[in-house]
């Protein structure tokens, strides 16, 4: 037996991870009266804080604003018409909604989380924080069982099905047996920073230099996010302040354009990498979100991609509980021909954006992006793959 009554020991689903696969899950279930209980290894403020995403696909703020947690988004997002591919310093307008028919929008991943941590909790849903997961068991037979520990003590939680949406390091990927995975590292990492000033235009600005990729995004009128491709092995000591705004300066140089300085806020190293598991079900073990693939930040596909899986698993799940096992059957098929096309658009981009500091090589992505940057179908497959409208 386990712990309190105030923490269940019982439930329909067990999600693994409060990030946004789990949380639009656990929405999506608790709207068809199913369920679940949502275990999060870290702390509310720590996942309510964490800088990570922030281009959302028109298809994921559709969702949010159905599932009710659209109101702060509406009101906050910033709605992204066009982005800009800037190549050896020249500008290329990407006009993405006149070109697919949607806009993207650009809105944190972490005010993405409250809203959802929010909705939660105001439906009285069981959502544990500091509960971290430490084995799956019985996933072959009706009723598999997370074994997990919250203020030091080890409790159990059986389910009818458990979800791993605990991405690429939880336990959820790793209790999958004799699942295939398709990996690739890249020598290069990004550099993210979130800084106090003003964006220093309105669009994204992915600009390929011979020094690297530099990155111009934003989270509000007084926020901007910058990237930085830097090597892989680089690690935060070898970025001063003054070394990373002498880069962004260079990488992003334009005519008619220019980088607004302030007090960096927030810095992390994140690797790039690219991942996929060929199995997302094992049994009554389902994987959602980065924990059953990553995709490089290229494409801004990563929470997109998280969001598209629990759209798929969640009336999968519901038919299985009533006992139709179709939709479960065909999860990982479904899933894996979104994930491939999001991974295609993301490696692709990476492959271009990405400087290799061989001049040949370099003179090579900067003529092919100047290819796609101007001429029609190049332009119309950007713009779709960017927003994750495919015809
Ligand atoms: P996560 O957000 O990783 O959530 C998993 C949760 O599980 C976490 O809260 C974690 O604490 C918890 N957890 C882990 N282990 C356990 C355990 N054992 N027990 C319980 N809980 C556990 N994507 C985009 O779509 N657009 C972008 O613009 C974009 N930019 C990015 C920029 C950067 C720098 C990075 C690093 C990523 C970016 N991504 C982007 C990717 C995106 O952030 C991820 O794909 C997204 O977070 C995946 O959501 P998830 O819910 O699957 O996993
Ligand atoms: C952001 C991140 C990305 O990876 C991307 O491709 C576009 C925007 C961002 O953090 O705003």
């Amino acid at each position: 037996m386990t712990g309190p009554s105030d923490v269940p020991a019982r439930t329909q689903v067990a999600v693994l991870g409060a990030g946004p696969a789990g949380l639009v899950l656990a929405a999506l279930l608790a709207r068809a009266g199913v369920d679940c209980v949502v275990l999060e290894s870290r702390s509310r403020s720590y996942v309510e804080s964490r800088v990570r995403a922030g281009a959302l696909e028109p298809g994921t703020v559709a969702l949010l604003r159905e599932l009710g947690a659209g109101e702060r988004l509406d009101a906050a997002a910033m709605v992204s018409h066009q982005f800009e591919l800037r190549i050896d310093g020249a500008r290329y307008v990407m006009p993405v909604t006149e070109l697919s028919g949607q806009p993207m929008y650009v809105y944190g991943q972490q005010e993405v989380v409250k809203d959802l941590v929010a909705l939660r909790l105001s439906a009285g849903g069981p959502l544990l924080f500091g509960a971290e997961a430490l084995g799956v068991d019985g996933i072959d037979g009706p009723t598999p069982t997370v074994r997990y520990r919250q203020d030091g003590v080890e409790r159990t939680l059986t389910a009818d099905v458990v979800v791993g949406a605990d991405g690429f390091h939880g336990v959820g990927r790793r209790s999958v047996p004799g699942a295939r995975t398709a990996t690739r590292e890249y020598p290069v990492a990004w550099l993210g920073l979130l800084v106090d000033a003003p964006p220093s235009g309105d669009d994204v600005v992915y600009a390929f230099s011979r020094a690297g990729l530099g990155m111009h995004s934003m989270r509000s009128p007084s926020l901007t996010r910058l990237y930085l491709q830097v090597p892989a092995t680089d690690t935060l000591d070898a970025w001063s302040d003054d070394r990373i705004w002498a880069q962004l300066h260079t990488r992003l140089a334009a005519d008619g354009w220019s980088l607004t300085e302030g007090p960096i806020l927030e810095r992390a190293i994140a690797p790039l990498r690219a991942y996929v598991s060929d199995t997302m079900r094992a049994g009554r073990l389902f994987l959602a979100g980065d924990a059953a693939h990553i995709v490089p930040p290229t494409g801004a596909k990563g929470l997109n991609l998280a969001v598209r899986d629990v759209k798929v698993l969640a009336p999968a799940l519901v038919a299985l509980l009533r006992g139709d096992p179709a939709l479960a059957d065909a999860y990982t098929a479904t899933c894996l021909e979104h994930v491939w096309w999001a991974m295609s658009f993301s490696c692709g981009m990476a492959r271009l954006l990405h400087a290799s500091g061989d001049p040949f090589e370099d003179s090579l992505r900067a003529a092919e992006l100047r290819g796609l940057a101007t001429r029609e179908p190049g332009r119309r497959m950007l713009a779709e793959d960017y927003c994750g409208v495919r015809p």
